[in-house]
């Protein structure tokens, strides 16, 4: 629809700007915003204000294209007929933030939430990059309930080194293993890091960046195409153009989150995050995201319509490849075709296009079959995470498809006993006492050993800390073995490699079973079950109840570690801040003046 007619709608920035019967009020809001050369006749021309939440900074690197982007997407808002006001998000670096950017997906939500409430603003752009900038964007345009589109900057150029594709991220934990192997030195093991990262943009690997972005385009809330594009691309500032363009339409024709997102539109991303190959993190922002816009989504849906879905995008850690390739091969679209061929996604689910899903994808195959595969010849089938539970917790993820064959031969191909391990827990209370103590001899870790930390979930570490992919010591590595199986309350990267038991809820410190775990108990997983539990029996776990199991936990070291310690859920249910669940369409109402 043409957007710069006359307006259909009275927009709610009209309340700050041109406010009936309030003449003192209006001049009051409307004077400051002409210091920079506004002038009150576009601000009262009942034009659209669009807000561009902005995420990119210094402190934000994996975000910062859009501080460039964001003149593209200002073009296309005032070539639609709106006008862009764009404004700061608090900063999330996955990789730099102490002691976990997991505290601030919530913290950027409650303020982006309070920005879009407060202010005149009357649909908003989210930009969006690394892990936990898409999440909250989306959270919080839910819990507002304005138009709302999501602008991703897109993934950093393929990364190189002697030849070979060396990927954001998967490079630091293969070179980790690499360098305590003694195959390559530290200077060298800077320097593939900085190999892997050659360009503007978040990380190239299907980490939990790239997997949050797809996620939001499953969800219909970006463009099609939009997330797979490099940053770096002259395509990536074409999207922002047409996104800015589209916004605008958006706040004309009233289409906000609740009107997209569905019960369905989330069971097609739980079914695209499998064959993309996604991020463990995928589950924790899937339900949180799912959550705040009032849709439940329950452990069950993971098994149902999560697990059985084969891996068809061959990109790092679960296969080969690198973000430009994945673009080149179609991206998101081209997966969705694959996936709506098979029937194994509601393709009627509404977009921000104003279309559905099988409207937005007509002629988007792929003609990279390196790179996509077909769904009935897929790289891996049932490649979806497993979902786990038993008396170490309730709830506890695994990424099938980042189980190579060598770790199912080892540890889960026991004649007559296939898809069963058993190993001996080592238990550290943290990562810095695995630090400590990983090397210990007196531990006698063999390849018969399960490597356990707790104390890393929400209220433990606090906000959950990406560490359990724990690699084996020194002198297992030396002897060829990759990796130990590990079990952790806290989360892993999105970029790593290990197939590791996740997210285990309830942590520790929330009283679940591992804080009754002690070294040297045997931990029984059953694959085909979906059971693991610590093989002990219920009266010593009771006598272990009553003395006092509580690991130690550090003190909240700032208010909002309090704060957030106070309000937050577990992973299983999203890590959310319960207390802002209630809280939906909070902009339908005017905020007194
Ligand atoms: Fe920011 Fe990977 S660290 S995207
Ligand atoms: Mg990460």
């Amino acid at each position: 629809m043409s957007s710069d007619n006359n307006a259909p709608r009275r927009f709610r920035s009209r309340e700050w700007f041109d406010a009936p019967g309030r003449a003192d009020m209006t001049a009051l809001y409307l004077e400051r915003f002409m210091n920079y050369g506004l002038t009150p006749k576009e601000l009262r021309s009942g034009k659209p204000i669009i807000g561009i939440a902005q995420t990119g900074s210094d402190l934000s690197p994996c975000n910062r294209i859009h501080v460039e982007l964001a003149k593209r997407t200002r073009d296309g808002i005032r070539d639609a007929g709106g006008i862009p006001f764009e404004f700061p998000v608090h900063p999330i670096f996955e990789n730099c933030r102490r002691p976990t950017a997991a505290l601030d997906r919530n913290l950027a939500y409650l303020g982006l939430v309070e920005v879009l409430h407060g202010y005149p603003i009357d649909a908003v752009v989210l930009t969006t990059g690394c892990d936990k900038t898409t999440p909250s964007g989306v959270m919080a345009a839910s819990t507002v309930d304005i138009p709302a589109i999501v602008l991703s900057g897109g993934p950093m150029l393929d990364g190189w080194f002697e030849g070979d594709l060396v990927g954001s991220g998967t490079v630091i934990w293969r070179g980790r293993r690499r360098l305590a192997a003694g195959e390559i030195t530290e200077e060298e093991f800077l320097e593939l890091a900085a190999a892997s990262a050659p360009s503007a943009g978040h990380c190239n690997t299907m980490g939990t960046a790239s997997t949050m972005n797809a996620i939001a385009e499953v969800l219909g809330l970006s463009l099609p195409g939009c997330a797979a594009i490099p940053a770096p691309y002259r395509e990536r500032g074409q999207m922002a153009y047409e996104t800015g363009v589209r916004i605008v339409e958006m706040a004309y024709e009233d289409l906000r989150p609740s009107k997209i997102l569905t019960r369905q539109s989330f069971i097609n991303a739980i079914v695209a995050n499998a064959a993309i190959g996604g991020s463990t993190n995928a589950q924790p922002h899937i339900v949180a995201m799912a959550r705040h816009a009032g849709i439940e989504i329950t452990h069950d849906d993971w098994r149902t319509y999560g697990y059985d879905v084969p891996l068809l995008v061959n990109l790092q850690p679960a296969g080969k490849y690198l973000g430009e390739r994945f673009h080149r091969a179609g991206g998101v679209p081209a997966v969705l075709c694959e996936l709506a061929g098979a029937g194994k996604i509601d393709t009627t689910c509404l977009t921000v296009t104003g279309k559905p899903i099988a409207e937005n994808i007509q002629g988007r195959e792929t003609n990279d079959r390196e790179v996509i595969f077909p769904y009935d010849k897929p790289l891996m089938t049932r490649a979806g995470f497993l979902v786990l539970k038993g008396n170490l917790f309730d709830f506890a993820i695994m990424k099938t498809s980042v189980i190579s064959d060598d770790f199912r031969q080892r540890y889960l191909s026991r004649p007559g006993h296939e898809g069963v391990y058993e190993g001996r827990a080592i238990v550290f209370d943290g990562p810095d006492d695995y630090h400590e103590r990983i090397n210990d001899p007196s531990l006698a870790i063999d390849e018969n050993c399960i490597l356990v930390v707790r104390g890393a979930g929400p209220l433990g570490f606090p906000g959950s800390a990406e560490v359990v992919n724990m690699q084996p010591p020194d002198a297992l590595l030396k002897r060829g073995i990759k990796s130990l199986p590990t079990i952790g309350d806290g989360r892993q990267s999105g970029t790593s490699d290990s197939p590791s038991i996740l997210n285990a809820s309830p942590e520790s410190a929330a009283g679940g079973g591992l804080a009754l775990l002690r070294t040297g108990d045997i931990i029984r997983l059953d694959i085909n079950k979906g059971t693991c539990d610590m093989v002990v029996a219920e009266a010593e776990l009771a006598r272990r109840r009553a003395e006092d199991p509580a690991p130690p936990i550090p003190a909240s070291k700032t208010p909002w570690q309090e704060l957030y310690r106070d309000h937050v859920g577990q992973l299983d249910s999203g890590g959310c801040l319960e207390m802002a669940l209630k809280y939906r369409g909070v902009a339908d109402e005017t905020p007194r003046h």
